[in-house]
């Protein structure tokens, strides 16, 4: 059914096509009930203190103002992630801003947090939330001083927090001037710590322990990564989100818009978000990873979780395979563990992952 659309979708512009995307899953979310959660078949997972009936999620940006909930619980996913929402509404960049390479599989976006505020998002949560888990990400108004930043974090955990199952720091939007300076290790430090308090204080009188994700980017050098890990190390998140789009260009060949500027998602991004994943997972051996990048089969969805994920998400996925995706890819996981003889996703994946450290597994598997 997607294949038979997609071309027609593909003829409008990316940005006219997402809006159309998120009114047609609003129509289908009203129509359709989401599916019973079955948090105990074979791809059931406990993480963060959370029970996910499969661990594949939305990534941020696709429903940044929590507009389609419905519809996309509807689709399978086992979690969603909305925002990123900002303080205060804001338009972000000037069109054309979104570019599709559909040789590559790929999407240049230079978006800019376009979004309708954190009072709009915190609205609809608190009339309405799935029964999956919802995460909500959060960031800085590009007017807002870097210096400030931490005001608008505060801010969106305040707003946001008592209506989330977690809720995501976003440091790596590559598309706010200066947003990824605060990776360097003292700025995430401070920004983290009054966060840490923010938390502890929601604990106290709410009795609800709201975990802290921490979403990175792919494009460090090594002794950067090492230098934020050390300090994500002192116990400042709950659990890292690997990654946000790149600003490099891996090889990919060309197209009329591989030149554009912005962060670049799908397929290209895979190997890089992999190494990442890899290097927090061991880096961070009890902080739970969120793998995402390049994820559009089950085998690159499997070779994540083994790479260190313990939960997944997709976006660009989406746009190139249409909606049936996340079908595809969590009965291709529960394939993948049945094949292993073992009866749950954990075992399966520490199976994999200790003959993975033995050599005695590729680096990737072949379904
Ligand atoms: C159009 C678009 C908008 C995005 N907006 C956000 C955003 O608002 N916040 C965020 O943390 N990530 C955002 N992302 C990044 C995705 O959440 C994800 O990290 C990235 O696209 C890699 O995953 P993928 O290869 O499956 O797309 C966006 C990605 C795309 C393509």
């Amino acid at each position: 059914m997607y294949k038979a659309l997609r071309p027609w979708l593909f003829r409008v512009p990316p940005e006219t096509a997402h809006e159309a995307a998120l009114l047609a899953l609003r129509a289908y979310g009203a129509v359709r009930r989401p599916p019973a959660v079955a948090a105990e078949g074979s791809l059931a997972v406990e993480v963060l203190g959370l029970r996910f009936a499969n661990p594949l999620g939305l990534a941020a940006g696709f429903d940044k103002n929590g507009q389609a909930l419905r519809g996309l619980a509807a689709l399978g996913f086992g979690f969603l992630e909305v925002g990123t929402v900002t303080p205060r509404a804001q338009p972000g960049n000037p069109r054309p801003r979104l570019f599709r390479l559909p040789e590559q599989r790929a999407l240049i976006n230079r978006l800019g947090f376009n979004n309708a505020g954190m009072d709009a998002l915190a609205a609809r949560l608190r009339a309405w939330r799935p029964a999956i888990p919802v995460g909500v990400n959060i960031g800085k108004n590009r007017d807002t001083p870097l210096e400030r930043a931490v005001d608008d974090y505060r801010l969106g955990w305040a707003a946001l927090a008592p209506y989330a199952d977690y809720l995501t720091v976003n440091l790596s939007s590559p598309n706010t001037p200066g947003l990824r300076s605060l990776q360097e290790p003292e700025t995430a430090r401070v920004l983290l710590g009054a966060l840490r308090e923010d938390q502890a204080a929601l604990h106290r009188q709410s009795g609800r322990y709201v975990p802290i994700a921490v979403k990175i980017a792919p494009d460090f050098t090594p002794a950067a990564l090492d230098a934020l890990l050390a300090v994500l190390a002192q116990g400042l998140c709950d659990a890292v989100i690997a990654t946000n789009t790149t600003i490099s260009r891996p090889p990919m060949g060309h197209g009329p818009a591989a030149s554009e500027p912005g962060g670049l998602s799908g397929v290209p991004l895979t190997t890089l978000s992999r190494e990442i994943i890899s290097k927090v997972f061991k880096a961070l051996p009890n902080i739970p990873v969120i793998g995402v990048g390049g994820i559009n089969n089950a085998e690159e969805a499997w070779n994540h979780l083994v790479a260190g994920a313990s939960l997944l998400q997709l976006y660009s996925g989406l746009i190139y395979e249409g909606p049936g995706l996340v079908p595809a890819i969590t009965a291709g996981l529960a394939e993948r563990v049945r094949a292993s003889g073992q009866d749950d996703l954990g075992k399966a994946l520490s199976a994999a992952r200790r003959n993975l450290s033995s050599g005695s597994e590729p680096n990737t598997v072949k379904f």
